[in-house]
């Protein structure tokens, strides 16, 4: 029954021992309830050991509630909530965005150089809690990569580290909905996850249309919001640069309004087809509260982004953070800042900007060959672009294409799912994940269906 060798243990040691291993089957369910256990004296002999080890074990898990000691029928095993259900943890929810940078180029050795320098280099103070804004020196260092990479301006002070965009949506609830105000304007179509943390933060959020030239100024001017969050580089999930006039219109609004634009700048380091362009903070730094993260260059698991807030909002943000989660992890800060430091930043965005376009363009060439009648919509940017389907009616919804396709092999998602007010077909292909010699067989199998 017990795969425990007690001669090996010392012999004061060994009702414990004893009782750890029967605990533990009791817990995963090798043992279930009703089950009986051996007389004390039976498994002793059967261990080899004292009939006085085997009756201090049982006692002691008697006391705990894990046996159950009658007069005349023996020791028995109890019911343990959770005892019998030993599954693995099921992952709670799947990502809602395609878009998933590739796992296997993640930079391991370089990132294990600079977490263990940085490791080496944190003093014991920087081990105690921490300033809520983030580590001083990766605020220092993003401030020169994001001024460097997005033209963004931001000085250190006013940068606040986060884990992830999720969080500074999450944040951007908790500051609006304390100043009184409580809607927001999100594109349609747009992120799903981001309109979760803002509702799930007490907003409600207001659809502001989208087209080819990005977000819809006018529609928001003629909206009542006074805050809204964009996707200026690369709009969220159609593809679209918001045009140089909307830019400046858009800031004029804010200016006009006392508003505040949140600029989500997910993925804006890699364009394919010319140089990406600066933040629109760069050019609004007053009205714009800049957002982005670790989560398409490097990996969405290490939960690492920033925030540039403008100053007056400065203070708000910092005690929001700090009631969130009082700050991130120091270790995972000062890694961070080692790896832009060093250069490994630059080195990897350059190595998976050439690979990611390869994936890019061997879905569009497929796409081409297999899916005919189809269209590619969106700049040659990001780790995700929009397939739509023939524009004669088509008797399947996205929904249905959408599992044809991940049935295929593709990362897809239907459109219509991003979208709010304004319905459309089409479907969102995440391609960053996957070898380019895969993407090609999953379209062409897709087209074949
Ligand atoms: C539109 C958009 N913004 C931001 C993010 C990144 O979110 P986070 O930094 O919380 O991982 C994503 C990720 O898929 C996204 O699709």
């Amino acid at each position: 029954m017990l795969e425990v060798d007690l001669a090996q243990v010392p012999r004061g040691h060994q009702a414990d021992r004893l009782a750890g291993e029967l605990r533990a089957s009791v817990r995963t369910g090798t043992l279930r309830s009703g089950t009986r256990l051996p007389a004390s004296r039976t498994l002793a002999g059967d261990l080899g050991v004292s009939r006085g080890v085997v009756v201090r074990a049982y006692e002691l898990l008697a006391a705990e509630g894990y046996l159950l000691s009658r007069q005349g029928s023996g020791t028995t095993v109890a019911a343990v909530a959770g005892g019998g259900e030993h599954r693995p943890v099921a992952r709670a929810r799947p990502a809602s965005n395609p878009g998933l940078p590739s796992g296997d180029t993640f930079p391991r050795p370089a990132w294990a150089r600079c977490a263990s320098r940085a490791l080496a280099a944190l003093t014991d103070d920087d081990l105690g809690y921490g300033d809520p804004a983030g580590l001083p020196r990766l605020r220092e260092e993003l401030a020169r990569y994001l001024g460097r990479v997005r033209s963004v301006l931001a000085p250190p002070e006013q940068i606040l580290v986060v884990n992830g965009f999720a969080q500074a949506s999450r944040l951007v609830a908790d500051v609006a909905r304390a100043s009184g105000d409580p809607r927001i304007g999100v594109e349609d179509p747009g992120s799903v996850g981001m309109r979760e943390q803002l509702e799930a933060g007490g907003l409600s959020c207001v659809p502001i249309p989208v087209d080819g030239r990005g977000l819809c100024v006018d529609a928001l001017a003629a909206s009542e919001v006074r805050a809204v969050v964009v996707t200026p580089a690369h709009q969220f999930p159609t593809g679209a640069v918001l045009a140089p006039e909307r830019r400046h219109s858009l800031l004029r609004w804010a200016r006009d309004r006392g508003g505040l634009v949140v600029e989500d700048d997910y993925d804006a380091e890699f364009r394919y087809d010319r140089t990406p362009v600066g933040a629109l903070q760069g050019l609004g730094p007053d009205v714009v509260l800049y957002g982005g993260s670790v989560s398409k260059t490097l990996a969405p698991g290490l939960r690492l982004g920033w925030m540039v807030v403008p100053p007056p909002l400065v203070t708000a943000y910092r005690e929001a953070k700090y009631a969130a989660d009082l700050s991130c992890g120091v270790l995972d800060q000062a890694s961070l800042a080692e790896f832009l430091a060093r250069g490994e930043m630059d080195r990897h965005i350059r190595r998976m900007a050439v690979e990611y376009r390869r994936r890019r363009d061997a879905l569009t060439a497929a796409a081409a060959t297999h899916l005919p009648g189809w269209s590619v919509a969106g700049t040659a940017a990001g780790l995700h672009l929009v397939l739509h389907p023939p524009a004669t009616p088509s008797p399947e919804s996205d929904s249905a294409l959408a599992a044809a396709a991940q049935a295929a092999g593709l990362d897809a998602r239907p459109l219509s799912r991003y979208c709010v007010a304004i319905p459309r077909q089409g479907l969102v292909v995440g391609y960053g994940h996957q070898p380019a010699a895969d993407l090609a067989r999953a379209v062409r199998a897709f087209g074949l269906r």
